[in-house]
């Protein structure tokens, strides 16, 4: 039987370079789980993530060169480039901090020269975000470096342009965003076409006696890869029929099932099924929001059971690991609901599980994961916690 691994994900201190170099600073950036809302966020549909205590440290200080320095204590190959520099993508990690780079220098915010240390403790390929952790954190230390600021929705715009743009993933802005203006205690509920957004508190009536059980299947998942640009291309692809067909839709955040019903014949099979994952879990995130504020764990874990079936079938973007911890998971005294989070084609679940069952709950689903798939999964038990833009603005000395 192997180790069940588990991790009470918690606030925790990281030692940063402070100590040793005066001039240092650290910015901070959390992960974030989605808990409903899945693939939304390029059709101007709503999310519903939290940020969860994993996080990025961007620590900068004044340039050892007269340009800009890029390394990690994670990855190998340090980056480093003159500040006239504006060379493309490079295929590994330093891409990221990069490309937020180049969209301050685009806004006319050139940095003074710096040397930028990147470590953390974010999963990598889990579909919790590291890269847009990157990016928040990174962001913020070049902003400060350069004495500026920005509003946070800014600051979410501008890292998920750095992805699409410099990287070339064409996610969306849930990531980003999230992770930049989360709120303890809350799951945000975002508009991605309006960048609106709401503070759900997480303890509202029985809600208070659940847990947020992220089970991480191992299996790596990179939205960089293929899989995530070919459901993109579906999606957009049946939006512009739906656009074409509907002329007042300003995309499928509008839409209608009955409208796709009736546009079904002009897409294709893929694009008419991804189309209507998003149709329904759009629908769904805003159901989630009554049953946050009703604090009916019974009916978030139903809906996040329709969105995961949703996603399986429709959007075609689980995998048979994730699909067994679901449904495992599903099955097991205390759980409400358990679903595919994030990007999908592996990666993590995330279930709502009452408290007094969880520790019962991850000893039981690790163990069958591992019996089934000889995979030692992770489990993450994760309160929400403050996103970047609250953090850096309280720990940064006034
Ligand atoms: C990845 C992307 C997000 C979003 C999710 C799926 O995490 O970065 O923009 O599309 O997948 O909801």
């Amino acid at each position: 039987m192997g180790t069940v691994r588990i991790k009470m994900a918690q606030r925790h201190s990281f030692s940063t370079s402070n100590a040793v170099i005066d001039s240092a600073e650290t910015f901070v950036a959390p992960a974030r789980v989605n808990l409903l809302g899945e693939h939304t966020d390029y059709t101007g549909g709503f999310v519903l993530p939290m940020a969860i205590p994993f996080y990025t440290h961007a620590t900068i200080t004044a340039g050892s060169s007269a340009g800009y320095l890029f390394k990690s204590e994670l990855f190998p190959k340090t980056r480093e480039m003159s500040r006239e520099d504006r060379s493309s993508h490079v295929g590994n990690w330093s891409d990221y901090p990069t490309g937020v780079l180049r969209q301050l220098q685009q806004r006319g915010i050139e940095p003074p020269p710096f040397d930028l240390h990147l470590s953390g403790n974010v999963p990598f390929g889990a579909g919790v975000s590291s890269s847009a952790s990157v990016e928040v954190a990174t962001a913020y230390a070049l902003l400060a470096s350069s004495k500026t600021s920005l509003p946070l929705e800014e600051v979410a715009v501008l890292c998920r342009a750095a992805e699409n743009d410099y990287v070339g993933s064409p996610c969306g802005i849930m990531d980003q965003f999230a992770i930049a203006a989360a709120k303890a205690g809350h799951a945000l509920l975002l508009n991605t076409r309006t960048l609106q957004y709401d503070h759900l508190p997480m303890n509202q009536g029985a809600l208070s006696e659940t847990h947020i059980v992220v089970c991480n299947s191992m299996v790596k998942h990179s939205v960089a890869s293929g899989e995530y640009g070919v459901r993109h291309r579906q999606v957009i692809e049946g939006q512009a029929v739906m656009k074409t067909k509907f002329p007042s839709l300003r995309d499928l955040g509008d839409a209608t099932l009955a409208q796709l019903e009736s546009a079904r014949a002009d897409m294709s099979h893929e694009s008419y099924l991804r189309c209507r994952h998003i149709i329904s879990d759009n629908a769904r995130v805003l159901k989630a929001k009554d049953a946050m504020f009703a604090g009916d764990p019974t009916a978030l874990g139903q809906l996040m059971l329709e969105g995961h079936a949703s996603e399986r079938d429709d959007f075609a973007c689980s995998c048979d690991e994730v699909d067994f911890l679901v449904e495992t998971a599903a099955a097991l005294p205390g759980c409400h609901g358990s679903r595919l989070t994030g990007g999908g084609f592996g990666g993590c679940t995330v279930s709502l599980v009452q408290r007094t069952q969880t520790a019962a709950f991850t000893v039981a689903l690790t163990e069958s994961y591992q019996k089934r798939f000889n995979i030692a999964a992770e489990i993450y038990i994760c309160e929400a916690v403050d996103g970047a833009a609250l953090r850096n603005a309280a720990e940064r000395p006034a």
